[in-house]
């Protein structure tokens, strides 16, 4: 009945626009979309067109659909692109029994749906998702074809990319030539249902790259694409069917995967602000990425020179291209037995076998009992850990990656004891239960030979350390290089204070060299009383945690009364430094404050919403914020953050710890912190970033508002510009400006519920959606008690008191 009447509508529509542009968003028997008269067609709700266009600089003329509402032309589909149009006589025309052409002046067909089915009243109609189908004009449901199924190179939100064993299609994309051509290019990407579905790249036959198999919850190798408040994503694997797909969360947000003509698989999501696309992830995303570019057994690691290892247990022969290979043979006969190995993607499972109803034990089992079985791993890690991934013959495309996963590696009976390590590794048992606090961890630490290339963690299958204390699914591993004090004191010529580069709450930072890499060392001091706690924990978030807008930790040192963190170093220190400096703040002009904003953004959102663990940063602050050598953003010192079970959003806690001026209410008046304790701190920094002024300590002559107070004041006035660092131009950046204000305004606000949270902050900043009107900010008409975590305020026993006290005072 609904599909009836909308085709009537559509056909008067199309009869009223006769004369004029086509404004349908069908054809029918009879119509056509011609080139000559400039005809398109536009889905319901005007999301997409399908017309004539020519790319590039080219003459030739081809049938595709773009986004119609996007002004830079963005074409997500080609008819013919492998058969282009010489002149503007083609014409797109559906005829019975159901087929739809593209014909050009002397009516030779151009290109054709591939239809088998037939149809006595056929239609063709653009869906608002950008899907061109084609129906039985009384059976509107039912797509006897449709563009989705014949993708060229972009993959869209409702697709499903994958395979049919039904009808044995195959969907997937295939890059451009150029932007010039869209021929079909030489790459093309997969969802791949051999063995265990993992999505693939290509360069004609040869493998390029694999994502590792799908586990439940992300595809194993993949490094950034995480659950996230933009899109979901899934692979659905059917007796039927096999196929991968995202959909986006909100209709309002546009969102692409395209294979770039040179095979980079690139995720872009349309900015409403800036009006263009911007990167959001893309595939391959490093060296490590290439398939198996360490051979068999070889694992890939960025962080060490080289890239490639063997895994421990193995060898190389001096060539990464032949792989690694056993230190020691298997004997089957003799028994052998399983090494479990971590925080790695597993190995490509095109010749694996799923079953997904087995136990981890019947799996082991089933492995043992099989000689050609080399290893084994769960499948499914989306709920516990379940089903049974076997693999045979040889092991390939390994890297590390955070977080991975484990695998259990079939190994000669002699390997299987300790002693084979080949590097310390600490192991951190954290136990989450029942989504509560985290409620015990303990650290084993391995004193092994240290020895060169590797790095794995391991543990052999008798005895299991970690079983015997937790049960199996309560518990995750993180491994980090060890390092003796005595190489730390060589990589910083023996704390130098030449070396310093700052103090921070826990003690001094130093700049080191180790193994040639420069390095930031923070030596916990002695004296400090929050050592113990705050170091565990940041060792156990930082090593988890893995961004790049955050700071990546590299190691560290326990030893007697020493307790050492190894970070990158970041070349141009701390952003406070370059801030607050009034020469060196002439280095961030507009569109460098707005990046370092974003990515602030992105690595609190990231810490906030890893879909395992959530991390509250609790002390966000300008000092905190380190910038590399290319000015990135990475927020660092997570010395005071607190994990929790995915579901925990806040917690109470008697000891006040953070940062004047940085604070939210609630946490400095009630030691009630939660994620909108860190929001409010970020919506400080993106104030003091455009403002180029502290909050704490601001002060004007005219009256006694601090900076939120003040941007405030500005705010409620319409005059938020005035709150920009005067050495900033920012005259063609106005929108954006004023909309970064008024986030930050959003984020200071007062009443926890009303601050968004940090993805609605991330979409907010690259959106042109409105902007909900901003309530007055927390402490906003602070008198500024001019305390501070370092300085010398001989009035005040401890910060945590002067914080309550200048805060009561405030009210
Ligand atoms: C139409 O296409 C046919 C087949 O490709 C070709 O031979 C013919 O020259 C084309 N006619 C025009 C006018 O382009
Ligand atoms: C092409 O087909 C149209 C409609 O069927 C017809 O009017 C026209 O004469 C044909 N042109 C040629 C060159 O055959
Ligand atoms: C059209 O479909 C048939 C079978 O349905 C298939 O054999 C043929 O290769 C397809 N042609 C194109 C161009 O996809
Ligand atoms: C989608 O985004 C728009 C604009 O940002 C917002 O108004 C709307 O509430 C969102 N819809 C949903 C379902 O989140
Ligand atoms: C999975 O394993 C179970 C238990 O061993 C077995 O009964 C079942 O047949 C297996 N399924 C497949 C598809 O191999």
């Amino acid at each position: 009945m609904i599909s009836n009447s909308r085709f009537y509508l559509s056909v008067f529509v199309f009869t009223a626009c006769i004369s004029s542009t086509q404004t349908s968003d069908t054809i029918s028997a009879s119509q056509t979309v011609s080139d000559s008269s400039d005809d398109s067609l536009i889905s319901s709700t005007g999301a997409f067109a399908l017309g004539f266009f020519s790319p590039g600089s080219s003459k030739n003329r081809y049938v595709g659909i773009w986004y119609n509402k996007i002004e830079e032309k963005t074409v997500v589909w080609v008819a013919n692109r492998d058969n282009p149009l010489i002149d503007r006589s083609g014409r797109l025309i559906v005829v019975e029994p159901g087929r739809l052409l593209l014909l050009n002046a002397t009516n030779a067909t151009i290109w054709s749906a591939n239809i088998s089915t037939t149809a006595q009243a056929p239609l063709a109609r653009l869906l608002d998702t950008g899907n061109l189908v084609v129906t039985d004009a009384n059976d509107a449901n039912n797509f006897i074809w449709q563009s989705f199924d014949y993708p060229t190179d972009t993959f869209l939100p409702g697709m499903k990319l994958g395979r049919n064993f039904v009808t044995g299609h195959e969907t997937y994309i295939a890059s451009a030539k150029n932007s010039d051509d869209p021929a079909t290019g030489s790459f093309t990407y997969h969802c791949d249902p051999s063995g265990y579905p993992q999505t693939v790249i290509k360069e004609g036959s040869s493998v390029r790259f694999k994502t590792g198999p799908w586990n439940g919850v992300r595809f194993s190798g993949s490094q950034n694409l995480v659950k996230n408040t933009i899109f979901s994503f899934g692979v659905v694997i059917g007796k039927n069917e096999v196929y991968y797909h995202y959909n986006l969360l909100n209709d309002s947000v546009y969102m692409r995967f395209t294979l770039s003509e040179s095979g980079v698989g690139q995720r872009w999501l349309w900015s409403y602000l800036t009006r263009s696309w911007i990167l959001y992830l893309t595939i391959p995303s490093d060296n490590c990425d290439i398939y198996r570019v360490c051979g068999a057994y070889g694992v890939c690691n960025t962080k060490t020179t080289p890239d490639c290892s063997c895994l421990d247990n193995f060898e190389d022969g001096g060539d990464f291209s032949k792989g690694c290979t056993r230190r020691t043979p298997l004997n089957c006969q003799e028994g052998d037995g399983f090494l479990k190995y971590s925080g790695i993607k597993l190995p490509d499972t095109e010749h694996a076998l799923a079953n997904s109803t087995m136990s981890l034990q019947e799996c082991r089992a089933a492995c043992a009992t099989d000689c050609s079985c080399t290893a084994y791993a769960p499948l499914d890690i989306s709920n516990g850990e379940t089903g049974c991934l076997r693999w045979f013959g040889d092991l390939v495309d390994m890297r590390d990656i955070s977080p991975g996963q484990d695998i259990y590696i079939r190994m000669a009976k002699s390997e299987l004891g300790s002693g084979s390590r080949k590097r310390k590794t600490i192991v951190v048992a954290l136990s989450v239960v029942m989504g509560i606090l985290v409620l015990g961890l303990s650290m084993l630490l391995y004193s092994q030979k240290r020895k060169k290339q590797n790095h794995r963690q391991q543990e052999s299958e008798m005895p299991n350390y970690m079983d015997a204390q937790y049960p199996s699914e309560s518990h995750e591993e993180l491994e980090l290089p060890m390092y003796d004090l005595s190489t730390i004191i060589k990589a910083t010529d023996d704390f130098s204070g030449n070396n310093k580069l700052g103090e921070g709450g826990f003690g001094p930072v130093y700049k080191g060299v180790l193994e040639g890499q420069e390095i930031a060392v923070k030596r916990l001091s002695k004296t400090s009383l929050q050592g113990q706690n705050e170091f565990k924990n940041e060792v156990i978030c930082i090593a988890k945690l893995q961004h790049r807008n955050l700071v990546r930790l590299l190691g560290c040192c326990i030893q007697g009364e020493e307790r050492i963190l190894l970070y990158e170093y970041m070349t141009n220190k701390s952003l406070d430094l370059i801030l607050f400096d009034q020469v060196k703040k002439k280095m961030l002009d507009w569109p460098r404050r707005f990046y370092i904003i974003n990515g602030i953004a992105r690595g609190l959102m990231y810490l906030h919403q890893d879909s395992r663990l959530r991390v509250i940063h609790r002390d966000l602050k300008a000092s905190n914020i380190l910038l590399d050598s290319d000015m990135n953003p990475k927020i660092s010192d997570f010395g005071l953050a607190r994990t929790f079970g995915g579901n925990e959003t806040g917690a109470n806690t008697s000891r006040v710890v953070g940062t004047y001026g940085y604070m939210s209410p609630e946490y400095a008046v009630d030691g009630m912190f939660s994620v909108k304790s860190d929001v409010f701190s970020f919506g400080v920094l993106v104030l003091e970033i455009i403002s180029g002024k502290r909050n704490r300590g601001f002060t004007l002559i005219d009256h006694r508002h601090n900076l939120l107070g003040h941007a405030w004041m500005l705010y409620k006035e319409e005059r938020s510009l005035e709150l920009v660092d005067h050495c900033v131009e920012y005259s063609s950046y106005i929108s954006q400006v004023v909309r970064s204000i008024h986030v930050g305004l959003l984020c200071v606000q007062e009443q926890t519920e009303e601050r968004p949270n940090m993805s609605s902050v991330v979409l907010m900043l690259n959106n042109d959606g409105v902007l909900p009107e901003s309530k007055h900010p927390g402490f906003f008409t602070g008198r500024d008690v001019k305390t501070n975590e370092t300085s010398h305020n001989s009035n005040t026993a401890s910060s945590g008191n002067t914080m309550t006290i200048s805060l009561l005072e405030a009210r």
